[in-house]
């Protein structure tokens, strides 16, 4: 059986260079399929907002929400990493607050580290989290949780800034960086200066791993996706046919027959 994943597994990957792979998940039978396909980190994102709750953006998420979402991921995961999403300001408010809420994830939920937005400003807080043992995540670029003061979902082109904030949160302690929606010349740059991995969203392929939202990879999301996201498979086209197959054969008699009845 393979070995749960860790930071160190991460770090290792990333001097073997070799690619992590991660996606999101929200819920059980997801997270175990994901778990056994040999995903290495399960985020449960709070794209939760949209990907299930059908939500504009991911601002409203809260913290419970959050929680159960995780724990039903947690119960899925066999080897994957689980890795909560600290939602919107459950992190900005106060440092005892935002402890206070990413233990709540290792404590309540089963993940195995927290994942939080922003670069230099949220560089205090994952130190203090790093500092009581809780693993961090950052994420930098385009992060969703800021859509209104960046001016809707936007590819940030600033490198001086984007590297300061990929060195800050290094420097405070983070194991793994998402780098989102940025250039990938100044993703390769970054990745090649950090000692940590790059996961890259709509970042090129020189990160040093790949996430995507698994309802936008797998088909299941209506409507408009995002230029980087590829598609793997078509669920929702193969939910609906299954669906209108079944309505059709109850509607004339075929269904249930013999072999589905007592
Ligand atoms: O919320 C989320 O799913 C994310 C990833 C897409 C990185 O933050």
């Amino acid at each position: 059986m393979p070995a749960t994943v860790t930071r160190k597994t991460l770090m290792d990957m990333k001097k073997d260079g070799k690619k992590i792979v991660a996606s999101t998940a929200y819920d059980y039978p997801f997270a175990r399929i994901a778990d056994e396909s040999g995903i290495h980190m399960l985020l449960v994102g709070d794209s939760l907002g949209m990907a299930v709750q059908g939500e504009a953006n991911t601002l409203g998420v809260t913290m419970d929400q959050m929680i159960y979402h995780t724990r039903i991921v947690a119960k899925g995961a066999g080897t994957a990493m689980v890795i909560g999403d600290m939602p919107f300001m459950s992190y900005q408010v106060s440092m005892p607050e935002a402890l206070t809420n990413a233990g709540r994830f290792l404590k309540e939920s089963g993940a195995s580290a927290i994942k939080l937005e922003g670069g230099a400003a949220v560089s205090e807080t994952i130190r203090a989290m790093a500092e009581a043992g809780i693993p961090v995540m950052a994420h930098i670029g385009l992060t969703p949780q800021s859509v209104h003061q960046l001016g809707g979902y936007r590819v940030q082109r600033d490198r001086s800034r984007l590297i300061a904030d990929a060195d800050k949160v290094e420097a405070a302690g983070a194991f793994a960086v998402v780098l989102e929606g940025i250039p990938a010349e100044i993703a390769e740059e970054i990745t090649g200066s950090l000692n940590i991995p790059t996961i890259g969203i709509g970042a090129g392929s020189a990160c040093d791993g790949q996430i995507l939202v698994l309802h936008d990879m797998l088909g299941i999301s209506a409507g408009h996706v995002p230029k980087f996201v590829k598609k793997y498979a078509e669920l929702r086209q193969n939910a609906m046919e299954g669906l209108r197959t079944y309505i059709d054969e109850v509607q004339n008699g075929i269904f249930p027959d013999k072999n589905h009845s007592y």
